[in-house]
């Protein structure tokens, strides 16, 4: 893992492979549980509830000692991203990385701002949502990630995710299919930022923390995380209807083809089942029509 200090990117080995990164298209989330130590995990509950002091390894230009003890005081604690051991075992997680990497290419920006999400249980749940400015589109600009700190069960409130609702607007149905983040200490989730998702209702008494921010990407999008010789494009799940042409749109964007992509529509490709005798039609034409991403059309497509 190469990390870069002064310009704060890193660049490492991409660790998903065609099908995971189809995958993150089609559903939106990847999980990762447990995967930051416990002793970092202690640390930043006492960060984040002012029992330890504050030790930043540099001071970001034009700040002073008070704009720094303002920020850690607030809801947005951004001074955490100063500390080397949040850095290096939570920023650059060695099991984080590889996968952030495969998905926004080599140079990945770190984040710069932090939300605290920390909840006195029991707690009402929230109400489903997209966060703000949110962007419905083929492209992978940068996604979200989600740390969990303490040891959180389903009592304590986990967020709730509706897996491949960041294609289009969500809002106002009452979603079937629920994944919830719950996890042990450590657990950090990724996500696309537009995905649909709330607080759980907890039911447990404690204070949950949460931390939300995102990776950045810095290069145009090419196909360089793991290529899997078993992956063809024609013939791989890029999921059901009304939802293939959008996580396959993603997919072509990532592979740098973006511009390429055209759907004709039916049972034509990208859409396929088990039960067909041959591949579907469709694959690699040059004229027909594009996802709808902006909602602007009853049947989903746009020239
Ligand atoms: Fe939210």
């Amino acid at each position: 893992m190469n990390f870069n200090s002064d310009e704060r990117t890193f660049d490492c080995e991409p660790t998903l492979s065609d099908f995971k990164v189809l995958e993150f298209c089609r559903e939106g989330h990847l999980m990762l549980p447990g995967v930051v130590p416990d002793e970092i995990n202690r640390r930043t509950c006492d960060y984040l509830e002012g029992k330890i002091p504050a030790n930043p390894s540099w001071v970001p230009e034009g700040m002073s000692e008070e704009d720094l003890v303002r920020i850690r005081g607030s809801h947005e604690p951004s001074t955490i991203f100063l500390e080397d051991w949040f850095v290096e075992h939570v920023l650059l997680n060695p099991q984080l990385v590889g996968a952030i990497r495969s998905l926004l290419g080599r140079y990945v920006g770190l984040p710069v701002l932090v939300s605290h999400h920390g909840v006195e249980c029991p707690a009402e749940a929230q109400g489903w949502h997209h966060d703000a400015d949110h962007v419905f589109g083929p492209e992978l600009n940068f996604v979200e990630v989600f740390y969990f700190p303490q040891d959180t069960p389903i009592e304590l409130g986990p967020t709730e995710i509706v897996p491949s609702s960041h294609i289009r607007n969500s809002r106002g149905s009452e979603p079937t299919n629920i994944v919830t983040s719950d996890g042990p200490a450590g657990t950090l989730g990724i996500h696309h930022q537009s995905i649909m998702h709330r607080r759980g209702a907890s039911t447990a008494s404690g204070l949950r923390h949460m931390l939300k921010y995102s990776y950045w990407r810095s290069v145009p999008p090419e196909r360089d995380w793991i290529k899997d010789p078993d992956f063809d494009p024609r013939t791989a799940y890029f999921g059901g209807h009304t939802l293939a042409r959008y996580a396959a749109h993603m997919y072509y964007w990532l592979c740098g083809r973006g511009d390429d992509f055209r759907v004709i529509g039916g049972q034509g490709w990208p859409w396929r089942t088990e039960n067909q005798i041959g591949p579907s039609y469709g694959f690699g034409v040059k004229k027909g029509y594009l996802p709808d991403w902006r909602g602007d059309h009853d049947d989903g497509y746009a020239r």
